[in-house]
């Protein structure tokens, strides 16, 4: 971390003596101060509850600027990665600091390759479920479960170790969540293929059966592609940070990355293009385009409950760039499939359109993000609705990883163990039952 030439003081209205705390520089984005030894010298804590204006790590991984809209991955902009790069390159730029040339490349997908099937033991735990169980509850619990089956890649403070899970656990997750969504549709599971891409691998353990041949269609290949592309890695946000911590205690990092799947799942974070989905449908339920308006005066009405799912970001204060690459690949998509007018898609830009224009979206800087159009891609592909948060999560897998990893090499790495300020009851004695 690099000194800044100034420094920042504390003063207290009370006379209590001030306190001088120096000053980090990052490479870009916001300087932070260094509160370390605040508690050491004044007793006190900082409050700061939702991390509204606390950085709770450094990381040379990826970078956001929420109000340009800007992301970049290792300092590479989202757009040439998602139209220049594949998804098996932007794993290697986020796990190893750069992108691959090509022989670089072939090894890295290859060793992918040679880890895509999972132990057969774990149809079994898998068949313990029931068949309708939500997709994120099997995979919060199967990716967990992996720590069971691979005791040779658990100790975190292994680097082969740590380098090993990280590829079982990139290799393994499509054919998870393909096997989650067999079950609930009961057909037989497919193993992976492993002559195809990582996306067509993806598509083929979802879609074909034993039965029949079954073709990768290339326009919703690079469509998947670019999906876990824009989904790999996005800082320090719920599920990274609930997987750093979690990882801090020493845990193995199949359990970590079981953390950040749970955190995933809540509508706030990744569930959101479910839920997305679902408003969408329940909108057009309603009577489609000429319910807009009654619906977003809702959305407007603070007591109403009702979020305009896929718009609005903790960072981003403009567009969010995947939102915009989404929308892109929506279009083409739709276009391949025939499905150019499609009332979800007419809808979704409908309701873009008046909230851009709209003074409470407007002066609140809401913009659509990710999940605004990724919800309609995957639902033209064929993926069910309840599947959509966990092929984000298999996305998300590389960026967890890459964060854990990192937060493991930092020399001021320490277990997380955030305090609080007490509201509660102060000391009192417990009376016997009788004079309660
Ligand atoms: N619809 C209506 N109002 C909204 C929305 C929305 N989607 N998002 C924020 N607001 C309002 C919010 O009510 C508040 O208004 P006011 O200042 O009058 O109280 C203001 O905008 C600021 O919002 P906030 O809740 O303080 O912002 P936050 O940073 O705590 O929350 C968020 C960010 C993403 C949780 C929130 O915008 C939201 O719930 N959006 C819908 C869910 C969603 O799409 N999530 C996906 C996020 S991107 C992918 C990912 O991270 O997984």
């Amino acid at each position: 971390m690099k000194l800044a030439d100034n420094k920042a003081t504390l003063s207290f209205s009370n006379g209590s003596p001030s306190v001088e705390m120096p000053v980090y520089q990052g490479s870009i984005g916001p300087d932070v101060i260094d509160i370390r030894k605040l508690y050491a010298q004044t007793g006190m804590f900082t409050y700061d509850p939702g991390f509204l204006s606390t950085a709770s790590c450094q990381s040379a991984i990826t970078f956001i600027d929420g109000d340009k809209g800007e992301l970049l991955y290792r300092g590479y902009p989202i757009e040439q990665l998602a139209t220049q790069c594949d998804f098996m390159e932007t794993c290697h730029l986020l796990l190893y600091g750069d992108l691959p040339n090509a022989s670089k490349k072939a090894e890295f997908s290859k060793t992918v390759r040679m880890h895509t099937m999972v132990n057969e033991q774990m149809q079994f735990f898998l068949r313990g479920f029931r068949r309708d169980a939500h997709p994120m509850a099997i995979m919060t619990g199967l990716v967990g479960a992996l720590s069971a089956f691979y005791h040779d890649s658990t100790d975190i403070n292994n680097p082969e170790h740590r380098d090993i899970s990280a590829i079982r656990l990139i290799a393994k997750m499509p054919t998870l969540v393909a096997m989650a969504y067999k079950y609930s549709v009961g057909q037989p599971f497919m193993y992976p293929k492993n002559e195809l891409s990582y996306a067509g691998n993806f598509l083929h353990m979802m879609f074909a059966t034993p039965c029949e041949p079954y073709t990768v269609s290339p326009v919703l290949e690079r469509a998947l592609d670019r999906i876990f592309i824009l989904h790999a890695d996005h800082e320090q946000n719920a599920s990274t940070s609930t997987v750093r911590l979690c990882g801090s205690s020493g845990t193995n990092p199949f359990a970590a990355i079981a953390a950040g799947v749970a955190c995933l799942w809540g509508p706030a974070h990744g569930g959101a293009n479910e839920a997305c989905l679902n408003m969408l449908e329940d909108i057009q339920k309603m009577g489609g385009v000429s319910k807009v308006g009654e619906f977003m005066e809702k959305v407007k009405d603070k007591n109403s409950g009702v979020k305009l799912m896929g718009f609005g970001h903790r960072v981003y204060k403009n567009y969010d760039p995947r939102a915009k690459l989404m929308q892109e690949t929506c279009k083409e998509v739709l276009q391949e499939l025939g499905l150019e007018n499609d009332p979800l898609f007419k809808l979704a830009m409908q309701l873009e359109k008046i909230a851009l224009e709209d003074e409470y979206f407007v002066s609140r800087k809401l913009y659509p993000n990710v999940d605004f159009y990724s919800g309609i891609v995957q639902r033209a592909i064929g993926i069910p609705v309840g599947l959509f948060t966990a092929v984000f999560a298999l996305a998300r897998t590389v960026g967890w990883i890459a964060q854990l990893n990192e937060m493991i090499g930092d020399p001021e790495y320490k277990i997380g163990r955030p305090r609080q300020l007490f509201t509660g009851s102060e000391r009192r004695d417990v009376k016997p039952l009788a004079g309660r």
